[in-house]
């Protein structure tokens, strides 16, 4: 519970609205209370009245507390709307906010769709109870007490007999409201799980298809689908249950009101108005109450996502600005590593161990190895994405620790290898990269540095046409080629390339290099690459062992020479490649022939 309390604390920011929410709940209630009030005196004296001038002021008091009555409904649901939606709004943002800025590291250990029902699901559970949980539950403190101790002043023995049923019905509220909450967020889950499916399939139909596996993923659909009837029936079941426990308790009352007032009024101890107010006030106390037991119902779901909130806001940022005062324009660009190692949180061996290497400012170093060896997570120390271990990582012989993490990242352009794109127009993908303003010819430029003019131009609506679902599939290699546009657009001191090159072809590889050399004058480039040929160029490079070592460090002419992991691979894809092209030979020269055949 105090964990709601210290949530409510964001309530207070709001405070005129929430002020004006709270105080028209009871002004409400009383103005409610006030109408019965009325219309049951009346009726007892309209029993013995021998004239009806009087109803003229009793009609007057009547628009007087229902004009007061609908105001004050009216801003009682401030309280709910404008007061609860907002702290929901600024307790999501807080927790985007939080999510982005925590580290990789943080990312890795959560799974994305638990961070998402925090955001929605939890933040939700938690503005119920404080928004209409307050609402309601004030507004009940408040009429309750007062129907109540009005029915007992006029008859104690029916206000006794008319409660029980209503508490009755309270408490098994409270009872059916968890079962209620538990099948709906069941429902929620397995709609979710439909949609997952769902979506999983659709997005990699190929495989599906390519597998012919359409009618083993029906069945996995009809379990999903299954699981979710299934929960909407207790679902219903659960509903029918409360409502005929509602509706049960409410008939038992009236059946008692009618019964014990019916004959009290007959034999004249109980006045009509009297029993007028029993049969209203019942009806005004009895929604309160249900209203109540659905709030205690909710409540222990409402503290497990507030605790689950809060851990989210508590979660440490282990990844702090450091104390340099340096800008990003005062960052020369040369980087080293001094006997580096990192071990990932989950990792069972060290990712990398012992390695050092330095780049001058404006030169380029090649990072290869084989798969595993360590070479996105080397490039990922850079950024500071993840915390070397031991060792240090440095940039212009500053230790990356101590440099504001505006100004790390602001010199950095990364191109990450799963070339990943947002769902916008095309040239938004490349802007995303740019710190300030970027003009539309800058873009053009950018997009022909990536060598993608042609295939933009084709593409329906230029390089303003949607990237992904809505819009243009881009093949593996144009993404590629827009993740470094999108690098370069912020004019990097630094270029961290991994492996973004992969899915190009050798001939549109040599003209991009050539492209970013250039652009990288004066830029220093580190460039991880499975294909050799992507470093041959590099002022040095480093090999990593599987392990995660140092194997050794040298320039494409040195390591050719020295036998080892670099000259063997080197060999294998030569062959690879001259076999390529001697295969694309020979099948345009018989294509060729037949074609002469044919004329
Ligand atoms: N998030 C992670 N958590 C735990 N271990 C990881 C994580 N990411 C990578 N690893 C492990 O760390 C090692 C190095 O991975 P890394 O991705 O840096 O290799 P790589 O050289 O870039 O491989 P590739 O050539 O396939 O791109 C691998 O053994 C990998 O399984
Ligand atoms: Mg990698």
């Amino acid at each position: 519970m105090a964990i709601l309390l210290r949530f409510f604390r964001r309530f207070l920011l709001y405070k005129a609205p929430l002020l004006l929410g709270l105080l028209s709940i009871p002004l409400a209630q009383l103005a409610d209370v006030g109408i019965t009030l009325l219309v049951g005196n009346s009726l007892d004296r309209a029993k013995d009245a021998t004239d009806a001038e009087w109803i003229q002021t009793v009609l007057l008091w009547m628009a007087v507390y229902a004009v007061g009555h609908c105001v004050m409904r009216f801003y009682q649901r401030w309280l709910i709307v404008v007061v609860s939606r907002r702290v929901e709004v600024d307790l999501k943002n807080e927790l985007f906010k939080k999510l982005t800025s925590l580290p990789f590291s943080f990312h890795d250990r959560s799974r994305s769709g638990d961070v998402v029902s925090r955001l929605t699901s939890d933040v939700e559970a938690v503005r119920m109870v404080l928004g209409p949980g307050i609402m309601y539950t004030l507004g009940a403190l408040i009429i309750v007490p007062i129907s109540l101790a009005i029915l007992f002043t006029i008859q104690p023995l029916l206000a006794v007999l008319m409660v029980l049923p209503m508490f009755a019905m309270g408490f098994t509220m409270k009872l059916l409201s968890g079962r209620l909450h538990r099948q709906s967020t069941a429902v929620q889950e397995s709609i979710a799980g439909i949609s997952h499916r769902a979506q999983e399939n659709f997005g990699g139909i190929r495989i599906v298809k390519g597998y012919s596996r359409e009618d083993q993923q029906a069945r996995l659909f009809e379990v999903t689908s299954a699981e979710n009837r299934n929960n909407q029936i207790e679902l219903g079941n659960a509903r029918g249950l409360t409502n005929a426990a509602i509706h049960g308790s409410f008939d038992t009352t009236f059946a008692v009101i009618l019964a014990v007032g019916g004959i009290a009024a007959v034999d004249r101890t109980l006045p009509v108005g009297d029993l007028f107010k029993f049969i209203d006030l019942t009806l005004k106390v009895f929604w309160p109450l249900i209203a109540i037991g659905w709030i205690l119902g909710m409540l222990p779901r409402a503290v497990a996502s507030g605790e689950r909130i809060e851990e989210l806001l508590d979660e440490e940022n282990s990844i702090q600005d450091g104390d340099l005062k340096l800008d990003v324009s005062e960052i020369e660009g040369s980087v080293a590593f001094e006997n580096v190692s990192f071990t990932y949180e989950r990792g069972t061996r060290p990712a990398l161990s012992g390695i050092s290497v330095q780049i001058a400012a404006g030169e380029t170093l090649g990072i290869v190895g084989p798969t595993g060896s360590g070479k996105s997570t080397l490039l990922n120390l850079v950024g500071r994405l993840f915390e070397a271990d031991s060792g240090h990582v440095l940039v212009d012989d500053h230790s990356v620790r101590d440099l504001p993490l505006d100004t790390l990242r602001g010199s950095l352009g990364y191109v990450p290898q799963d070339s990943f794109l947002f769902s916008e127009a095309y040239d938004e993908n490349i802007r995303f990269g740019a710190d300030g303003e970027i003009s539309d010819e800058e873009i053009d430029r950018l997009i022909e540095r990536v060598a993608m003019k042609d295939e933009v131009a084709e593409f329906s609506e230029g390089k303003k046409t949607l990237v992904g679902e809505r819009g243009v599939t881009l093949s593996g290699g144009q993404r590629q080629r827009t993740c470094i546009a999108r690098a370069l657009a912020r004019n990097p001191k630094i270029l961290v390339l991994d492996d973004c090159l992969s899915a190009v072809d050798t001939e549109t590889e040599r003209q991009l290099l050539g492209s970013l050399q250039a652009a990288g004058h004066g830029r220093t480039v580190l460039v991880a690459a499975h294909r050799l040929t992507t470093v041959q160029r590099a002022h040095k490079i480093l090999v990593l062992t599987a392990e995660g070592g140092v194997e050794t460090i040298g320039t494409h002419e040195e390591l050719r020479s020295r036998p080892g992991w670099y000259a063997d691979t080197w060999e294998q894809q030569q062959r690879t490649e001259s076999l390529a092209q001697s295969i694309e030979r020979e099948v345009a020269e018989a294509a060729n022939a037949s074609a002469g055949r044919q004329a």
